[in-house]
């Protein structure tokens, strides 16, 4: 199966940047998720300060034109946010406002914010680990820009000790007791944390939202003439186990239609499963195979599994 893309940046062109270092473990972890991951540094994208008249004049920068087209072809985004004074870094700002004016005919405005999911880490040597940033960035990107942003996200507080050796960050649970008590005095909430697993949690739903919200789903689209209403619903009673325990879910269930052109058949169901192979793998499962034979003498169908659409939208 095709794997989602992301694009992972920092929010800092420091030297020796803890959110770069952040950027690149995020990158690994995704990396180990099998997905398909560009990490991009802003260093290399560097754009004016936003002024309306520069814009005026020769419109956006070739810069932020070429940053909105690397947010348009992946799937994610994660953003590795430094904090200065509770908010994100003037860098991080005006990038994503000169991207937020780029717009290529004919599509919508801010259209590199839609359509795909924004994931939100930030690392600091405050013992808030950066989190206030992450706040003003949900606030930019949702209220601002239109975009999804996942509720999970992480903070590394203390940064300046929170990465072992090979840039990994160091696991709380190898620490001794008492410092980790100390820390977790410091650090009450949860959204400070500087486990691995939590890292890796982030990578995890990150990948997972991607491809839950934005990559082609996979559907059966079924139309049945039902002989014996009874005898169906035995039928429509025993998949139900079989569609939990594969994910899938009813689009269209005997809904209102008319048939416009062509022939169909009375019932019309759409089932969609979060992937192509996964609606074909419930459909060959020896648990549908078993189903299905409580379908076959009471109702005559068409089945058909298809892949769904996620390319460009009107
Ligand atoms: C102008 C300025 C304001 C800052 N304000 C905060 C802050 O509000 N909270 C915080 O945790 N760190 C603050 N810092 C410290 C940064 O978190 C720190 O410089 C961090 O290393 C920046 O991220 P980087 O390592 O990725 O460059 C501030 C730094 C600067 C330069």
């Amino acid at each position: 199966m095709r794997g989602p893309k992301i694009l992972v940046f920092a929010g800092s062109i420091r030297t020796a940047s803890f959110n770069a270092k952040l950027a690149a473990l995020a990158t690994k972890e995704l990396a180990l998720l099998n997905v398909e991951v560009t990490r991009i540094s802003l260093a290399d994208f560097p754009l004016p300060i936003y002024d309306g008249d520069t814009e005026a004049q020769s419109g956006p920068p070739q810069n932020a034109v070429k940053l909105k087209r690397l947010f348009g072809i992946h799937h994610g985004v994660f953003i590795a946010s430094p904090e200065y004074n509770a908010s994100v870094t003037p860098l991080l700002k005006n990038t994503l406002d000169w991207i937020s004016r780029v717009r290529e005919a004919p599509e919508p405005p801010l259209a590199a914010y839609k359509r795909r999911v924004f994931a939100l880490g930030a690392a600091s040597n405050g013992t808030y680990g950066g989190y206030r940033s992450l706040i003003a960035l949900r606030h930019v990107l949702e209220l601002g820009c239109g975009a999804l942003v996942l509720p999970d996200q992480i903070a590394v507080r203390e940064a300046a000790t929170a990465f072992d050796g090979l840039d990994n960050l160091r696991d709380e649970a190898s620490e001794p007791a008492a410092d980790r008590a100390r820390q977790s005095r410091r650090c009450g909430a949860s959204v400070c944390v500087t486990e691995r697993t939590r890292e890796r949690h982030v990578a995890e739903t990150t990948a997972a939202n991607v491809k839950r919200w934005i990559m082609a789903k996979g559907y059966w689209l079924a139309q049945v003439d039902v002989s014996d209403a009874e005898a169906y619903k035995a039928y429509a009673a025993a998949i139900q186990d079989v569609l939990r325990k594969f994910g899938g879910r009813y689009v269209v269930r005997a809904g209102r239609s008319e048939t416009m052109e062509g022939k169909a058949r009375s019932r019309l169901v759409t089932i969609e499963f979060k992937d192509y192979e996964t609606a074909l793998g419930c459909y060959r499962s020896p648990e549908y195979g078993r189903v299905r034979k409580l379908r076959e003498h009471c109702a005559q169908a068409d089945v058909v599994v298809v892949e769904g659409y996620d390319g460009a939208q009107p």
